[in-house]
C-alpha cells in the first residue's frame, strides 16, 4: 500500500515504557510507516462540558489541542488507540479524548454529515492491556471503543486485548502479544 497513507494513534497510558506504549510501538513498527503519535497524557485536553457550542455547528468551542486532534483524525485512513484498562474501562486520558470527539458526533448525526474516507478507506486498531485476570475490563473499555470508533467513521477495527498483564514490563513475557502487535501493524497497511 502506498507511503501516503496516513496513520496516527493515541497513547493513553501515562506510563513511559509500560505495556501500552510497548504494544503500540510494536504495531507502529509493523505499520513500516511513519506514524503520528498522540501522547494523551502530555497534551492539553480538557473533558468534554456538554454546553452544546458544537450542536449547531459540529465544531467545539474550547481552544485546546483537540482542535489538532480533530484535524488529524479528519485526514487518517488508520487510526490506532492504545490503552490500559482502568477502573473497567479505557484510561482518563483515552476518555477524555474520546469524549471531546463529540462534536463529530454533532456533525455526523445531527448536521447529517459523514466524515469521508480517502482512496484507502478508513480502518482502526484497538490495543488494551489490563492487570486483572477478569476480562470485564477489556471488555467495557471494548465498547467505548467501539462507540468513538463509529462516531468518527471507522467503520472496522481490529482489538487486541490481553489480560493479566500488569507489571511494567510484563507484556514482554506474554506468549504472543508482540508477535501479534506486529502482525496488526502489518495487517492495517494491507
Ligand atoms: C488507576 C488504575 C486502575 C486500574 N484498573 C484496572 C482494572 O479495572 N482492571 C484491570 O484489569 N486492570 C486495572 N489496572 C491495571 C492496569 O491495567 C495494568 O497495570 C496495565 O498493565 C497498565 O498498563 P501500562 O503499563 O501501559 O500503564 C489499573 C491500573 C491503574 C493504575
Amino acid at each position: 500500500m502506498s507511503e501516503d497513507i496516513k496513520v496516527i494513534a493515541f497513547l493513553g497510558s501515562p506510563r513511559k515504557g509500560g505495556n501500552t506504549e510497548t504494544l503500540l510501538n510494536e504495531a507502529i513498527r509493523g505499520t513500516d510507516v511513519d506514524v503520528r503519535v498522540f501522547d494523551l497524557n502530555a497534551m492539553d485536553i480538557a473533558p468534554c462540558q456538554n454546553c452544546g457550542g458544537c450542536e449547531e455547528t459540529g465544531i467545539c468551542i474550547v481552544p485546546d489541542d483537540m482542535q489538532d486532534v480533530i484535524a488529524a483524525i479528519r485526514e487518517a485512513d488508520r487510526i490506532i488507540m492504545a490503552s490500559p484498562v482502568y477502573f473497567s474501562g479505557v484510561s482518563a486520558q483515552a476518555k477524555t479524548m474520546i469524549d471531546r470527539c463529540q462534536q463529530i458526533w454533532c456533525e455526523k448525526f445531527l448536521l447529517k454529515k459523514e466524515i469521508p474516507a480517502g482512496e484507502f478507506g478508513r480502518r482502526g486498531l484497538f490495543l488494551v492491556v489490563g492487570g486483572m485476570k477478569n476480562t470485564a475490563g477489556v471488555e467495557c473499555a471494548g465498547k467505548t471503543v467501539t462507540a468513538w470508533f463509529r462516531t468518527i467513521s471507522v467503520p472496522e477495527h481490529k482489538t487486541l486485548s490481553y489480560t493479566r498483564v500488569d507489571a511494567m514490563g510484563e507484556i514482554l513475557k506474554h506468549p504472543t502479544a508482540m508477535g501479534d502487535a506486529f502482525e496488526a501493524g502489518r495487517a492495517l497497511l494491507r
